[in-house]
């Protein structure tokens, strides 16, 4: 880290720290349920500063738990997102109550564990599926640590929470391998959150649009550039990649129905 960054992140970090407690200090304003998601999409910052006070005042305590192990520590973070994201996927979960989820990019497991946790704890059967090359591999806007197993590790995160293993396809979303095993089934809700480069983004919608099931859902990472969101400094806006994917959507079939920060969310029609 250069002095300059270092010397920013002195100031930031008391910053953030700040921002979020005083989200967290405040009740939330609106029940996150369909009913209210529609505002997220005229007031996408009003709405992700709710999904924060949810995080802190009605997410089930498991569920902050788990965020809380994921988050970890400086220097050793098991995942990425944002506290609000916990209360994003227990909205949907509780919503569409699944029997199938997808994720493209799986990291250390964070979110395929915490839809196997959602499922342990309501009862539901849910097949989960992810598919990564569990690897260091990045894209032009990441960059993660080699030297960590991340088969080993997200299986190892698995056991943490006493979870059933789940389905890991060890490749990049557009190995043709991958691509078959994608539209093999049709699926209830997918999360595309792989290579951020607006040509493999593409090619993952492109599978996934097909594969995901009328009524069901895909969540689109990283893609809240396009949009009027205004993130606290605490959260990101997202990437050129996904934010220039969503503006492509097709609207007649596809209807965009959540954002939550730069996670927005789509139901096939
Ligand atoms: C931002 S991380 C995913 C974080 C994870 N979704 C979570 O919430 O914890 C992106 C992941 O995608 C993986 N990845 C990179 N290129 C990929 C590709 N072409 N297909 C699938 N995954 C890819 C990276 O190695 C990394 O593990």
């Amino acid at each position: 880290m250069s002095i300059a960054r270092y010397l920013l992140s002195l100031v930031e970090g008391p910053l953030k720290e700040r921002a979020i407690k005083r989200l967290a200090s405040q009740q939330p304003q609106h029940p996150f349920n369909r009913e209210n998601w529609g505002r997220s999409l005229t007031d996408p910052t009003g709405a992700y500063e709710d999904a924060v006070r949810h995080f802190y005042h009605t997410l089930p305590q498991p569920l902050r738990d788990h965020r809380v192990y994921f988050y970890g520590t400086p220097g050793k973070r098991r995942g990425f997102g944002e506290h609000a994201f916990h209360t994003l996927w227990n909205g949907l979960l509780n919503d569409i109550k699944p029997k199938s989820f997808l994720e493209i990019g799986v990291f250390r497991g964070q979110v395929i564990s915490l839809v196997a946790l959602w499922a342990k704890i309501n009862g539901q059967a849910l097949q989960v599926c992810g598919i990564s090359p569990f690897s260091e591999a990045g894209d032009a806007v990441s960059k993660y640590q080699g030297g960590l197993d991340y088969h080993e590790d997200t299986l190892k995160n698995f056991a943490h929470f006493q979870l059933p293993v789940p389905e890991l396809v060890k490749a990049y979303s557009t190995d043709p391998g991958a691509k078959a095993r994608i539209a093999s089934q049709t699926w209830d809700l997918i999360y595309i959150d792989g290579n951020h480069d607006y040509d493999v983004a593409r090619q993952d919608w492109e599978v996934c649009s097909r594969a995901v099931r009328p009524g069901g859902l895909i969540v689109l990472d990283d893609s809240g550039l396009s949009t009027s969101y205004q993130p606290p400094r605490f959260a990101s806006r997202g990437h050129p990649g996904p934010s220039k994917l969503a503006t492509e959507i097709d609207r007649k079939k596809f209807v965009e129905v959540l954002q939550v920060g730069h996670n927005r969310v789509f139901e096939k029609k």
